[in-house]
């Protein structure tokens, strides 16, 4: 039988003790983390939310809270009261190891089984196996301090955002569909049976229809709702700052995002410089092979298309001829037998499938005399080599790797090439934070697969006023007022300026293949309301998770949220999704077609 709490109430928490305690009384409540008796004297080790302290339970202070202290186990919860009193020997390594409570009375408020791993920071133990405990994984100090993190990046953005007059506004769960590119999640609905809610990838719709209904400035911390594939940095449930206004020009979401960005920082104690630098969707692919370049490190890719066809090589110039592009990057410490490996390893074993190149080695040189000389003999022309060389920015000793393919996935190829070199070589300064906004993006591509324009953001971003007039002539070619938050090589946010025009919206929608009748039933609700009176407007969302994240300095979204999911999308601890009884699915009208 577990003791009573009683009257008891804690007067401190474990990690608040400090030699300005010396001498007090104090009750403290928490688990316990380790036990040890040293010859009738008994230690634990009390944890809490914010931290540990070292309890002594001596027979000759109190026979019982000795007794009690004997008895307690690993995470046992317990209550201690007793005195502050400086350590015979301190530990530097804690922050209360200073000070030590000597117990008057020990109460176990509640017993525990042995846990099946230890709650330590440094764990081997497999992560199905936390997460299946997530409340002891939880109970690690490394978690704590990670949804710690979070809650006050989320309290930080509701000051700012409440300090630049934006209202915090709730829309619906139960919702209709909104694309954002990925699959709803369906919710039959038992009234209108055959009927579904989509929970919402995103609070789009609504967050435009609150500026068409004068809200003016609107935000929300959402929780949003994608059944995609999942990788590390995407869970199907994951939550966005979301942020609508009226009447803005890009210029004023970014003067809204940078400052909250620079306020956050502060919270890991970083400083970072407004404004962010810039760059164009085309010149990230062509300079980095990425819409989400790191810029932690340099390593840009260059365009050597010239300089390989005229080098004077046999095949270049043919395959050039049929199309084809040649780029390079310039990486330093390479030897000859790393150099071969990469090749075999990572570009042709890993790389290239990837990004679907014909599977082509890349062209390598060594940036020394003696390889150049090399080169000559076997018929190049020593300036184009020269040429190659300067253009890729190759320093001397460096190796500069070219891939020769077409423009599309080579692009892509290096830009995997480039970040896994650098990852490789160590060129990321991991202490960095490199905000970059990424802007001029495609409004729309075609989907080699459906034969099809998709938008790239989504069917509500502008064109540009430059390029609208090419909606109808050359749809793939004009670019939206969309643009994305990159930080270190990660995309944190991505929105636009809205088209606030019924027929523009109804002609985008007509260039993505729907037809009237199908917008009108998807989104005719959407159209009419466009029709009454649409300030201009636009906003963008942010990625909560992967910012608390990234300033966590994890790995994983799973490491930032409480209850997370498993990469195929399960959540071990309640073992969700589930089967449901029978029962409930004829109310709903639902049957299941089991294979
Ligand atoms: P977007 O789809 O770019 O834009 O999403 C905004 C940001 O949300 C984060 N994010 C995710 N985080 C975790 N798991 C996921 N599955 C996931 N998907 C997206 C990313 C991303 O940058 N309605 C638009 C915003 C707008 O136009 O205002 C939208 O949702 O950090």
């Amino acid at each position: 039988m577990a003791d009573p709490l009683g009257e008891l109430t804690r007067t401190h928490y474990c990690g608040d003790l400090s030699e300005a305690l010396v001498g007090q009384t104090v009750t403290l409540m928490g688990w316990v983390a380790t036990r040890r008796d040293l010859g009738g004297m008994v230690f634990l080790d009390l944890r809490d939310r914010e931290g540990l302290a070292q309890v002594v339970a001596r027979p000759e202070v109190s026979a019982a809270a000795h007794a009690k202290a004997d008895q307690a186990r690993s995470e046992y919860v317990v209550a201690v009261i007793g005195e502050v009193a400086r350590r015979e020997t301190p530990n530097p390594r804690m922050k209360t190891g200073a000070v030590e409570v000597v117990a008057r009375e020990i109460r176990i408020l509640s017993e525990a089984k042995t846990p099946p791993f230890p709650i330590e920071d440094e764990l081997d133990t497999a992560e199905d196996i936390r997460l299946r405990y997530r409340y002891l994984d939880l109970r690690r100090p490394k978690l704590q301090k990670a949804l710690r993190l979070r809650h006050k990046i989320a309290f930080e953005v509701r000051r700012h955002m409440d300090e630049q007059g934006f209202l915090e506004i709730e829309t619906p769960f139960l919702t209709k569909s909104t694309p954002e590119g990925a699959r709803d999640y369906l919710v039959p609905s038992r009234v209108h049976q055959g009927q579904f809610y989509a929970l919402p990838q995103s609070p789009q719709i609504f967050k435009q229809i609150l500026m068409i209904a004068g809200m003016d400035k609107y935000f929300q911390i959402v929780r949003c709702f994608r059944d995609e594939d999942l990788r590390a940095d995407r869970q199907p449930e994951f939550t966005q700052v979301d942020v609508e206004m009226s009447f803005p020009r890009m210029e004023s979401i970014f003067g809204l995002i940078e400052p909250l960005f620079v306020r956050l920082m502060k919270l890991i104690d970083v400083e970072i410089q407004a404004p962010f630098q810039r760059m164009s969707y085309a010149e990230a692919m062509a300079r980095y092979g990425s819409d989400k370049p790191d810029l932690r490190f340099g390593m840009p890719i260059a365009d050597v298309t010239e300089e390989m066809r005229t080098l004077g090589l046999a095949t270049f110039p043919d395959l050039i001829a049929q199309g084809a592009v040649a780029r390079a990057v310039a990486a330093p410490g390479l030897s000859g037998g790393r150099v071969k490996k990469l090749n075999e390893e990572l570009w042709l074993g890993r790389i290239v499938p990837d990004a679907h190149v014909a599977k082509r080695t890349l062209f390598t040189l060594k940036n020394t005399e003696e390889a150049i000389a090399n080169l000559v003999k076997k018929g190049a022309s020593e300036s184009a080599v020269r040429a190659l060389i300067a253009k890729a920015g190759a320093a001397a000793d460096d190796t500069v790797l070219v891939g020769v393919d077409a423009a599309g996935p080579l692009s892509m190829a290096m830009g995997i090439l480039r970040l896994e070199l650098g990852r490789e070589l160590k060129l990321i300064d991991e202490k960095a934070f490199r905000f970059l906004w990424v802007t001029d993006f495609p409004l729309m591509e075609l989907d080699p697969k459906e034969g099809r324009f998709v938008s790239l953001h989504h069917p509500f971003t502008a064109p540009t006023d430059e390029d609208a007039h090419l909606l109808d002539s050359d749809p793939g070619a004009v670019r939206a007022k969309a643009y994305d938050l990159v930080l270190n090589g990660s995309e944190v946010g991505g929105g636009s300026i809205r088209i606030h025009d019924s027929a523009m919206q109804a002609k985008i929608f007509r260039l993505l293949a729907m037809t009237d009748e199908e917008a009108r039933a998807r989104f005719g609700f959407f159209l009419d309301a466009l029709s009454y009176g649409t300030p201009p407007h636009g906003g963008i969302a942010l990625g909560l998770d992967r910012m608390a994240m990234i300033f966590a300095g994890a790995t994983s979204l799973r490491d930032v949220i409480a209850f997370p999911k498993t990469a195929n999308a399960t959540d071990l601890m309640s073992g969700s999704p589930s089967d449901v009884r029978d029962e409930q699915l004829g109310e709903l009208g639902v049957a299941v077609a089991r294979s």
